[in-house]
């Protein structure tokens, strides 16, 4: 006799699209918001279940009330942590929006430094907020070396770089990417920063992904660092949360913002001039004055 997941499996496969009921997508959706405030309204239906359903399968879950009771009651927290990296979009490239890499390595790195310097002080602190599968940190760290150039040994600070899904921050750790990712990133970096690992894939070298301190970490949540950094990536994730989401965050971002330091926001995204502690600089550029 068949296991009973595997009965349900066989049945389930040979009906397609699993369903989703309007209440269970309600629990679900509520659950993702309150935890990671990524909202998902009823546009975003079909994709919960293509996202989820293979899962829900594998597993033998009978419906999706089945599986948010399992979610519940399930105290070692590998249930959400799998919603979270099935639900999240971690979609990036390398030079992605490269006016912001410009505008680092041309205008705010330069007076950074020269700030700093003045002060015998070499601590320039980066964060990358939504790092994803790796590529926007490493392209900072890139510029970040660029920048220095012999002065690299003395740069302290670092570059952390968090996400919440840990299945897109195991991707950035290994630093592995195939060549179709690579086609925007100018000839320079690829020829700097990469080695090939083997016919289609390159690996980021050692020295820069020794510059990045992956961690896992919650937007959500309060920000639990040492010290204010002088330059907050947080780039498109902002798009998947509403109003009062995006206003805490944005606040939280600030308070963690050495002064005079600048947050880069993807450029379809805006803060609202109102509420925004920020000043605003250019499209997609804030800084803490
Ligand atoms: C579309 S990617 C953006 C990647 C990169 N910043 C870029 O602009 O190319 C959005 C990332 O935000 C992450 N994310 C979503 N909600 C989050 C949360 N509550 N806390 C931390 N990261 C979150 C997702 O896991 C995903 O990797």
């Amino acid at each position: 006799m068949l296991p009973q997941a595997q009965v349900i499996n066989t049945a389930t496969a040979a009906l397609g699209m699993m369903n989703i009921t309007d209440s269970e997508f309600k629990k679900i959706s509520e659950l993702v918001y309150t935890r990671y405030g990524i909202n998902l309204t009823d546009k975003k239906k079909s994709l919960v279940v293509s996202r989820l359903q293979k899962l829900l399968r594998t597993e033998g879950f009978v419906n999706f009330d089945s599986y948010y009771q399992h979610l519940l009651s399930d105290k070692t927290g590998k249930g959400l942590t799998e919603l979270v990296n099935r639900i999240s979009t971690n979609f990036t490239y390398f030079w992605r929006e490269p006016d912001h890499f410009e505008h680092l390595k041309n205008v705010v790195l330069p007076e950074l430094a020269q700030k700093l310097k003045a002060k015998n002080d070499h601590d320039i602190r980066l964060w990358c907020a939504a790092a994803a599968t790796g590529e926007e940190p490493y392209m900072l760290a890139m510029v970040m070396r660029d920048f220095l150039g012999a002065d690299a040994y003395k740069w302290k600070g670092g570059l952390l770089a968090t996400d919440i899904s840990d299945r897109a921050l195991q991707v950035a750790q290994k630093g592995i990417y195939p060549s179709k990712t690579l086609n925007k990133l100018p000839p320079h970096y690829l020829k700097k920063y990469f080695k090939k690992v083997s016919d289609d894939e390159w690996q980021v070298v050692d020295e820069i992904r020794n510059d990045v301190t992956f961690r896992k970490f919650n937007l959500m949540g309060p920000l639990t660092f040492k010290k204010k950094f002088h330059i907050i990536f947080c780039r498109n994730v902002m798009i998947y949360f509403d109003v009062p989401t995006k206003d805490g965050l944005v606040q939280r971002l600030y308070d963690g913002t050495e002064d005079e330091g600048y947050l880069y926001i993807g450029h379809s995204e805006a803060l609202g001039r109102n509420k925004c502690p920020y000043k605003y600089v250019n499209p997609a550029l804030y800084r803490k004055i």
